[in-house]
């Protein structure tokens, strides 16, 4: 393993974190490539939670390199709270270990009140944003008016192209919304401070990944969100505003396709979605609730509680397809633990007619109607289980079924939210 993507195969929240922080072990540089704070990663180590937003999940090793890449948008604020948190539980973080592309783009609190009201604005047909700010920022830098970290740090362009912004923002906020404006003054001097605080992290991190992959050093790319919230390929206009399928990794680094050796699919054993938008295999019945508390599916970052719902192999497909994924990471399979019997949905129909690839049409994946295949649970606790032939028989059937359905292998299995929770089944 040189060069591993790992990516989120359904919406999000699939245990990127956990598998992330597994294989850092193994590697020597952990990368994020897009999103920002709206992600939110758990790692437990030894009895403590770590909720990772903007931090790569390897941090909680010393001797790792962990890159911030230019694709990723970065809220200084969010980003120095976590950084004090992670000191406070013991964790070091120096510029030895954390590095910030130059090339990322700021988020500024304006940014945070477009994204509350236009949400706002939408009434019904809100997205279910994170409201951090996320959408409104990388729409800045698709408009060109965007405030990247190299500008940050050189206090006359910062000055400004705040100044042009702030003009532009504060007449949406009275104009269109009737709201109170920002103060430069306020925010400028705040953005200063954050600078100087950050500066040190700060570097052409492209630079830095290209020479560490020449020296032979293990690289690992961790997605947020995932394939059905990516802006070209998820459930579009209920998606987020970056790319997290495997190839956002090249253009949210700076690295090129050729160096990717292996991309790796975290999939749920169920699925879960927070935020609006459609969800065909959608629980909303009383084993929706069981994965819910069981699999305690309530939002890293907003707290919200997840939609629960059966595992998708249209789904699973489709990621497998977009993003090139060479093997599976199966988590929270101990989650399904006590249900008497276990559907996957293998197709969908619509009016009578099979789909087997993901429609891109919401009013098509409105109407399609899941074909389920049945499974027999299992009663026993996995959580100790730490290799394949010790999982109960038909947890057995349910992973090698899901493998031959998908038509890719797993290689990790993860029966627990702790490190040591985890099944190997393939050596990196
Ligand atoms: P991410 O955004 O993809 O990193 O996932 P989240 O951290 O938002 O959500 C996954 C949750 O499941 C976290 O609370 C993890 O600690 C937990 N988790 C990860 N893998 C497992 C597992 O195999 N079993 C159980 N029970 N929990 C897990
Ligand atoms: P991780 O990395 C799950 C969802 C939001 C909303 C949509 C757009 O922890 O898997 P945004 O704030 O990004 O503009 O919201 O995307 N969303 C996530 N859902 N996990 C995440 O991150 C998410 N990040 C954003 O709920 O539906
Ligand atoms: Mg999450």
């Amino acid at each position: 393993m040189s060069v591993t993507v790992i990516v989120g195969a359904q919406w999000g929240d699939e245990g990127k974190g956990k598998i992330t922080d597994y294989l850092a072990e193994r590697s020597e540089v952990v990368v994020r490539y897009q999103g920002g704070n709206n992600a939110g990663h758990t790692v437990e180590k030894d009895g403590v939670q770590y909720k990772l937003h903007l931090i790569p999940s390897g941090i909680l090793y010393p001797d790792k390199i962990c890159v911030i890449g230019n694709g990723v948008v970065v809220d200084p604020s969010a980003l120095l709270k976590e950084i004090e948190d992670l000191k406070a539980k013991g964790v070091e973080v120096k510029e030895d270990n954390l590095k910030i592309s130059d090339r990322a783009h700021v988020v500024f609190p304006y940014h945070i009140k477009e994204d509350e009201l236009e949400e706002k604005g939408k009434g019904d047909e809100d997205l279910g944003t994170t409201k951090k700010g996320i959408g409104p920022c990388y729409r800045d830098k698709t408009e060109r008016i965007g405030i990247r970290m190299c500008d940050l740090m050189n206090a006359e362009v910062f000055r400004e192209k705040l100044k042009k912004n702030l003009e532009r923002k504060n007449k949406i906020f009275k104009d269109i919304y009737g709201e109170e404006g920002f103060d430069f003054e306020q925010i400028f001097e705040t953005y200063r401070e954050y600078a100087e605080r950050l500066r040190p992290y700060v570097t052409d991190t492209s630079v830095l990944l290209y020479n560490l992959a020449k020296e032979g050093k293990k690289i690992l790319f961790e997605g947020a969100q995932g394939t059905l919230l990516d802006l070209d390929f998820g459930t579009y206009p209920y998606v987020t505003a970056s790319h997290p399928v495997a190839g956002g990794a090249t253009v949210g680094a700076g690295i090129g396709p050729t160096m990717i050796d292996n991309v790796i699919g975290v999939v749920k054993a169920y699925t879960t979605r927070v935020g609006k938008g459609p969800f065909p295999t959608e629980l909303k019945d009383e084993i929706g609730d069981f994965l819910r508390e069981k699999g305690y599916e309530y939002g890293t970052t907003t707290g919200r509680p997840r939609r629960c719902g059966w595992i998708d192999i249209v789904m699973l497909r489709y990621a497998v397809r977009v993003s090139g994924i060479t093997s599976l990471a199966l988590t929270k399979l101990d989650t399904l633990t006590g249900l008497e019997k276990i559907k996957i949905c293998t197709g969908y129909k619509i009016n009578g007619k099979i789909i087997e690839d993901f429609p891109a049409s919401l009013e098509e994946l409105k109407m399609c109607e899941p074909i389920y295949e049945e499974m027999e649970g299992w009663s026993e606790n996995i959580q100790d289980v730490r290799s394949f032939e010790d999982l109960p028989l038909n947890a057995k059937k349910y992973v090698k079924r899901l493998e031959e359905l998908v038509g890719v292998e797993f290689s990790i299995i993860s029966v627990g939210p702790e490190r040591e929770e985890t099944i190997v089944l393939r050596n990196f």
